[in-house]
C-alpha cells in the first residue's frame, strides 16, 4: 500500500500536471485568437479551439488524481505565466512560427512519448484514466503544429527559411531546460539516498518517471519525430545545427 511520502510526492507532481494543463489551455487559447486574427483557415481554428477545450479536460482529470490520493493540496495558479504575451514588435506571422514550433512542433511532440511512458506501468484507475484520456490527445495536439507549420510554408516559405534557424535554437534550449540532457546535467532529482528509499514502483503505478527518463525520451525524441519531421519539410540541416546548439 502507498505510503504517506510517497502519496505525498504524486500528489506534488499531478498538482504541477493540473497547473501545467491550465497553462496549456491558456497559451493554446491565446494562440487560437492570433489563428483568428490572422484569418487562417477555419479548420485549423476549430482544431486549435477543441485543443483548448481538451487541456481543460486534462486539468480536471489531474485534479482527480490528487484527490484520490486523499491529500489535501490546492495547485497555485500562477495568472502572470497563464497566455502567450504579445511582443508588439512581431508581426502576427512571426508570433504563430516561433510559439507554433515551442508548443507544438517541439512541446506537443516529445509530449507524446513522454505520456506513454507515464501510462506505460501505470495501474492506479484515476490516474490511468487521466493518461488514456491524455495520451490520445496529444496527438492530435502534436499533429496541430506540423499543420500548423504546413500552413505556414504555403503562405510564406521565404519567412519561415529565413526564420527557422534562429527560432529553432532557442525552442531546443527550452525544451533540454525543460527536461534536461540525455546522460549529462540532470541532477536536481533527489540525492542518491534519498532515491534508493523512494518507491519507485509505487510511483509508477500513479503514472510518475524518474527524471533521467524524461532526457532520454527527449533523446529519442529527436531521433523518431523531430529530425525526420523537419527533415520532410526540407529543413534537416536547419534541425541538425540547431539541435547541437
Ligand atoms: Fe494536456
Ligand atoms: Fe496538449
Amino acid at each position: 500500500m502507498a505510503g504517506p511520502q510517497l502519496l505525498e510526492t504524486v500528489a506534488g507532481e499531478w498538482l504541477r500536471r493540473v497547473q501545467a494543463e491550465y497553462g496549456s489551455a491558456a497559451r493554446t487559447h491565446s494562440y487560437v485568437g492570433w489563428l483568428i486574427q490572422i484569418a487562417a483557415p477555419p479548420e485549423l481554428i476549430r482544431a486549435g479551439m477543441r485543443i483548448v477545450d481538451d487541456e481543460l479536460e486534462h486539468a480536471s482529470l489531474a485534479h482527480a488524481v490528487v484527490v484520490a490520493t486523499g491529500v489535501s493540496a490546492r495547485p497555485a495558479i500562477d495568472q502572470a505565466t497563464l497566455g502567450l504575451p504579445r511582443r508588439s514588435e512581431a508581426s502576427l506571422f512571426d508570433e504563430l512560427l516561433v510559439h507554433g514550433i515551442d508548443i507544438f512542433c517541439l512541446g506537443e511532440t516529445v509530449a507524446v512519448p513522454l505520456f506513454v511512458e507515464m501510462r506505460s506501468r501505470c495501474t492506479q484507475p484515476v490516474a490511468k484514466a487521466a493518461l488514456d484520456r491524455i495520451v490520445r490527445d496529444e496527438v492530435r495536439h502534436r499533429d496541430f503544429g506540423w499543420e500548423i507549420l504546413d500552413w505556414l510554408l504555403s503562405v510564406d516559405r521565404a519567412r519561415v527559411e529565413a526564420e527557422l534557424p534562429g527560432i529553432l535554437r532557442a525552442a531546443f534550449a527550452r525544451v533540454r531546460a525543460n527536461y534536461g540532457e540525455a546522460g549529462a546535467a540532470v541532477d536536481e532529482r533527489p540525492t542518491p539516498a534519498a532515491e534508493l528509499d523512494f518507491d519507485w514502483e509505487g510511483a509508477r503505478a500513479w503514472g510518475l518517471i524518474p527524471l533521467p527518463r524524461y532526457a532520454e525520451i527527449l533523446a529519442r525524441c529527436w531521433e523518431r519525430d523531430y529530425r525526420p519531421r523537419f527533415g520532410k519539410r526540407g529543413f534537416e540541416a536547419v534541425a541538425e545545427a540547431a539541435w547541437a546548439g
